[in-house]
């Protein structure tokens, strides 16, 4: 049986294992309840994302949880509660839950250090792998796109508190969030920088840049950088670099 396979029955099993008794309790003894720990809160979970938040690499749409920055998962929870983000299974799941449940759980898949596994590479011509390098290392100043690095960082692993990593998810993942972005299925906080630059993008650009984060060899090193080694050329709401509304706009370059 392959892993996620595994997860997804371990994942089962754990709720049918907290739910039944308590459900079959309810009948008979009303003082039992359904034990109130963290491994029965992130048991609605587990099934997708897998016990460690490890993903579904060969799947490629059940996204990996464990180790991007905390702060980044806690306010995606609140997106999908929010309805900025949108995927019917994660809004369901996250409805019923507190700002501290959602911070608890963040912190348990922030914390997990699981290996990667590389997904499956799209079969993409050589001319658009070197565009997808090139916008990812030097971006494109004709059309205003920054290069990816300058905020997801050198090593593309992310940066603490609020910036995800771009290595290590697959082709499908990245694309299809980059193209959300572009419709309005997924938004941050604004200025959303992120929707500016899927914006700039064009869907040539998308396979191309998603292509080449899907081939990249992983770092040895996947956690993302310390907080403040980068400088973002772009105001990113998430990132509390904008200015309050009252202070004069920063140009792209600032
Ligand atoms: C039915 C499967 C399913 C279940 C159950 C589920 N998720 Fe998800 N989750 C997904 C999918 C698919 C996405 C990507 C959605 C998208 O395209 O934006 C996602 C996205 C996320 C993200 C954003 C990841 C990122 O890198 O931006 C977080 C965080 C998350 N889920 C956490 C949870 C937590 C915590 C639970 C349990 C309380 C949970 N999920 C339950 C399928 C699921
Ligand atoms: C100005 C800074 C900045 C630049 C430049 C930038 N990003 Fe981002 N990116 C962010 C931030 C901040 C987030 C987190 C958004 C959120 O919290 O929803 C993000 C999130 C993402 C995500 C979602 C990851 C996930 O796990 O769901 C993808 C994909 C992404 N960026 C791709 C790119 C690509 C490709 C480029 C280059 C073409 C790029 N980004 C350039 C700041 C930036």
């Amino acid at each position: 049986m392959n892993r996620s396979l595994c997860s997804l029955f371990q994942g089962l099993l754990l709720l049918a294992a907290l739910v039944l008794p308590a459900a079959r309790a309810a009948d008979t003894a009303p003082t039992h309840t359904v034990p109130d720990t963290l491994a029965q809160r992130i048991a609605a979970c587990t099934a997708c994302h897998g016990v460690h938040g490890e993903g579904t690499p060969d799947s490629g749409f059940f996204p990996r949880l464990a180790g991007k920055p905390a702060e980044y998962l806690a306010r995606q929870l609140h997106y999908f509660q929010r309805g900025l983000r949108k995927y019917g299974p994660m809004e369901y799941t996250v409805r019923p839950l507190s700002d501290a449940y959602m911070h608890e759980i963040a912190e348990y898949f922030a914390q997990q250090e699981v290996p990667y596994t590389p997904s499956p590479t799209p079969k993409v011509s050589a001319a658009l792998l070197a565009r997808g390098q090139a916008l990812t290392e030097q971006g494109d100043p004709s059309r205003k796109i920054p290069p990816c690095e300058a905020c997801h960082g050198s090593q593309l692993t992310g940066v603490a508190p609020s910036t995800p990593g771009l290595v290590g998810l697959p082709y499908d993942y990245v694309s299809s969030q980059l193209g959300s972005w572009r419709t309005g299925t997924r938004a941050a906080a604004a200025p959303d920088c992120m929707a500016t630059i899927a914006n700039r993008l064009s869907p040539e650009d998308i396979t191309a840049v998603s292509a080449w984060l899907a081939t990249r060899q992983l770092p040895a090193d996947m956690h993302a950088q310390p907080a403040g080694s980068v400088t973002p050329p772009l105001e990113c709401g998430v990132l509390g670099n904008a200015p309050a509304s009252a202070a004069p706009v920063k140009g792209d370059g600032a």
